[in-house]
């Protein structure tokens, strides 16, 4: 017999209070991160600024830690560092959502919270049904399900999700992640004058369009904003395939950057640029919060490829989100930076100033920030070691900036991803019992990975292979997760 909402949901409680000892015993439970309080995480979702507080929703499947019909979990935080758990937003409770409240966004529209997110659905001949659906919640706390708004138009597969809802000039537009029958990927534009009624409006960007060669089979959770004057939409494509140190992942995260019109509609962009550059990041999503910044929250994880287990499964949890980074628009380039906020966590500030290493030793921790300054580089090779399985390092002649971690699998052996610098500047990196995210050059480069390193092995060794003065200083983060 079907469930009804309520049954849904008390029967997910059940399942939290009945396996949070298992879950909160896990030494590798992060310290200042989002993660579920059961089961799998993915997406960010419904990431908005309302009445005085940050909402941030997730994808989630609290009954395995694989994917499944996926719920909208819910956090609000008053400072994006401090975040309480709010009751479960939405579950696939309803015809048009049974197979999962798949990805969506939030906006605020007389004082009511709008939240568009994909019915999915598999019908009684396993086909897969998309609906975009929208919910409206006047407390910010429960969600009233209004059904489907748009459907699938033709020329489009069923993969057709993830809306991302936008106000310009008192007009709301919704990019939707999307396949065309010719399977190729492209982002959609609807638009809509009261958030109920949507017209499509047509192709804003995808692979064939725009000047853009072949870019992939599908498109999934787009973003659009724009950042001193130029128009970013962020895209995540499945189906490239790796160039060089280019698409090291099974699925790509990146911006393109330009001029939008949203009339036509018409992107006129240029090339396609990564996100981060480490194993895990995915699907992220933006917010313009009350202070103006443009805000972006990532699932710190990726799809999974054979045979690699997390050891957090076993604890009946997986997956988290990386932390809050602000995104501005420098010199050409899209610039990731930690929230400030993030520094109202910092305890224990150690200072260091090196000269002429090689070999540096000093106390890292469980969860940790450390700031690397470089005054002088007089050296090919620099690198950092953290515990004993989890390094990163810059080789001045090649350019090439490599991050290397213990894979998950069996084998254990060490794995690699990179990326290309002109020169060594800076390292901030944040580490939290089983998860590093590297801002190289304040921010020019980021690497986010989830690392499962020995927990008591707390040096940090510094290695170069000529003369790097350096500035260090490293705070202790204090662990504020209290789910
Ligand atoms: C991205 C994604 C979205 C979809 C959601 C389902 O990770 O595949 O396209 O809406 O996850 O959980």
């Amino acid at each position: 017999m079907k469930q009804t909402s309520l049954e849904m949901q008390n029967t997910v409680y059940q399942r939290i209070s009945e396996y949070k000892q298992t879950v909160a015993s896990d030494p590798y439970r992060l310290h200042y991160h989002l993660m579920p309080p059961i089961g799998l995480l993915n997406d960010p979702n419904g990431f908005v600024y309302f009445r005085g507080r940050y909402h941030i929703f997730y994808q989630w499947n609290p009954f395995e830690t694989a994917h499944g019909a996926k719920f909208w979990g819910h956090y609000i935080s008053e400072d994006l560092v401090h975040w309480e758990e709010a009751p479960i937003a939405l579950s696939p409770d309803s015809w048009y959502d049974k197979n999962g409240c798949y990805s969506g966004s939030a906006v605020v529209h007389d004082d009511k919270m709008y939240v568009f997110y994909t019915g999915n659905v598999k019908n009684q001949k396993s086909e897969r049904e998309s609906y975009q659906c929208l919910a409206i919640s006047e407390d910010g706390l429960t969600f009233e399900k209004k059904g489907p708004v748009i459907e699938v138009p033709k020329g489009y597969t069923a993969h057709f999700r993830d809306p991302k809802v936008l106000q310009q000039d008192s007009r709301w537009y919704m990019v939707l992640g999307a396949q065309t029958v010719e399977g190729k990927g492209e982002a959609v534009l609807y638009s809509s004058s009261n958030l109920l009624d949507w017209n499509l409006e047509g192709t804003l960007a995808g692979s064939g369009k725009f000047g853009l060669g072949d870019f992939g089979y599908m498109w999934e959770c787009p973003d659009l904003f724009t950042l001193n004057g130029q128009d970013v939409l962020l895209v995540c494509p499945q189906g490239l395939s790796q160039k060089g140190y280019d698409f090291q992942n099974i699925y790509q995260s990146g911006y393109f950057a330009g001029k939008v019109d949203l009339d036509k509609p018409s992107f006129q962009h240029g090339e396609f640029y990564e996100l981060d550059h480490g194993f895990d990041f995915y699907a992220p999503q933006t917010t313009m919060d009350a202070k103006g910044r443009q805000v972006l929250f990532g699932w710190m994880g990726n799809a999974e490829e054979e045979g690699v287990i997390q050891p957090t499964i076993k604890h009946e949890w997986i997956h988290a989100l990386t932390i809050p980074r602000r995104l501005t628009w420098q010199e050409g380039r899209l610039i990731q930076q930690p929230i400030e906020e993030l520094q109202s966590i910092r305890t224990n500030e150690q200072r260091y100033v090196v000269t002429g290493i090689p070999n540096t030793k000093l106390d890292g921790g469980k969860a940790f920030e450390m700031l690397i300054e470089v005054n002088k580089w007089d050296a090919k090779r620099f690198a950092v070691k953290i515990g004993k399985t989890t390094s990163i390092r810059f080789d001045a002649t090649t350019k090439v900036f490599t991050f290397e971690r213990q894979s998950f699998n069996q084998t254990g052996e060490l794995e690699q991803r990179y990326c290309v610098l002109e020169k060594l500047e800076s390292v901030q990196l944040f580490k939290d019992t089983s998860s590093i995210e590297i801002f190289v050059n304040h921010g020019e480069k980021v690497i986010s990975s989830r690392v499962f390193d020995d927990l008591n092995s707390k040096e940090i060794t510094l290695h170069a292979d000529g003369i790097v003065e350096a500035t260090i200083r490293k705070w202790d983060l204090s662990q504020v997760t209290t789910y």
